[in-house]
């Protein structure tokens, strides 16, 4: 069973950086010094995904796995990988995802495992930064690449770079656009705003108070005063604001 995790979501993902580099460079000749692996992954860490073999008897606990050399006392095996970024200078101005590399081990291919990591990276693209499309280079030669990224995921040739990579093979710039999938801020905080005030508008029924506080006042206890407190999306900045106790005083 192959599971596909955003880099950020395992416990050191650093760890993982020598796996991937050397999946890159069993499969690819473009490689990198491992410091650009760890760049994208501190500078974008919702963008870059790695395929990784679940252990058979599952993941251990922490407990399980003191002392048996990382984090989670375990490397999980990777098989693949997408490393991606944000173009930092767009020439154009227009907020857009670059694909830099992306490749699966032979021994796990045709499984569906690149497209799945190419859309789950495109998906954060477009819902944590709004990039408007992503762009990758292909060479002109690679042909199951080329399958993957026209015909499965709609990617659309853009230009043909002459000589682009260090051989002198020419590559396809290709792009596709993302705008499509941009979640809609505007309609989700409508719905937030909506929500909080059917709650301010009426006193949920919660059931009955139990314990300590489901307890009946005893005659003459004096009642604990109750005081509303705003909690969650409905605070301002003004509320999250510490109040100078002196201020308070005069
Ligand atoms: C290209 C590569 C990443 C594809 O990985 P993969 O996990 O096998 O791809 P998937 O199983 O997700 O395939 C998805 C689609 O890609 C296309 N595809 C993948 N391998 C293909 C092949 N050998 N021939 C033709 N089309 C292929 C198909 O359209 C496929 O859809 P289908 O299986 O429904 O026909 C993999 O072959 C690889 O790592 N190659 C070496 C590194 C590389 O070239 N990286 C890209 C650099 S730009």
């Amino acid at each position: 069973m192959v599971d596909i995790l955003p880099l950020s979501s395992y416990p050191s993902y650093i760890d993982l950086l020598p796996a991937i580099q050397t999946c890159n460079i069993t499969n690819l000749p473009e490689n990198y010094f491992l410091k650009y692996y760890l760049y994208h992954a501190l500078t974008w860490p919702q963008l870059s995904f790695v395929a990784v073999v679940r252990p058979k008897n599952g993941y251990k606990t922490q407990g399980q796995a003191q002392g048996q050399g990382n984090v989670a006392g375990q490397y999980p095996k990777v098989v693949g990988y997408v490393l991606a970024k944000m173009e930092e200078e767009p020439t154009d101005g227009v907020q857009h995802g670059h694909i830099t590399s992306l490749s699966v081990m032979r021994t796990h291919r045709r499984l569906g495992i690149a497209e799945r990591l190419m859309r789950m990276s495109q998906r954060a693209m477009s819902e944590c930064h709004r990039a408007s499309f992503v762009s990758l280079h292909v060479r002109v030669s690679n042909t199951a690449a080329l399958h993957l990224y026209r015909d499965t995921l709609g990617f659309q040739v853009d230009t043909v770079e002459s000589k682009y990579y260090a051989d002198g093979e020419d590559a396809y710039a290709m792009r596709m656009d993302l705008s499509n999938m941009w979640l809609d801020w505007a309609e989700i905080e409508r719905k937030d705003r909506l929500r909080q005030a059917s709650e301010e508008g009426k006193d949920a029924d919660e059931g009955d108070e139990v314990g300590e506080v489901g307890k009946k006042k005893k005659e003459g206890e004096e009642e604990e005063k109750k005081v509303r407190v705003k909690v969650g999306r409905g605070l301002g900045v003004g509320d999250l604001v510490e109040k100078s106790e002196v201020q308070a005083a005069t």
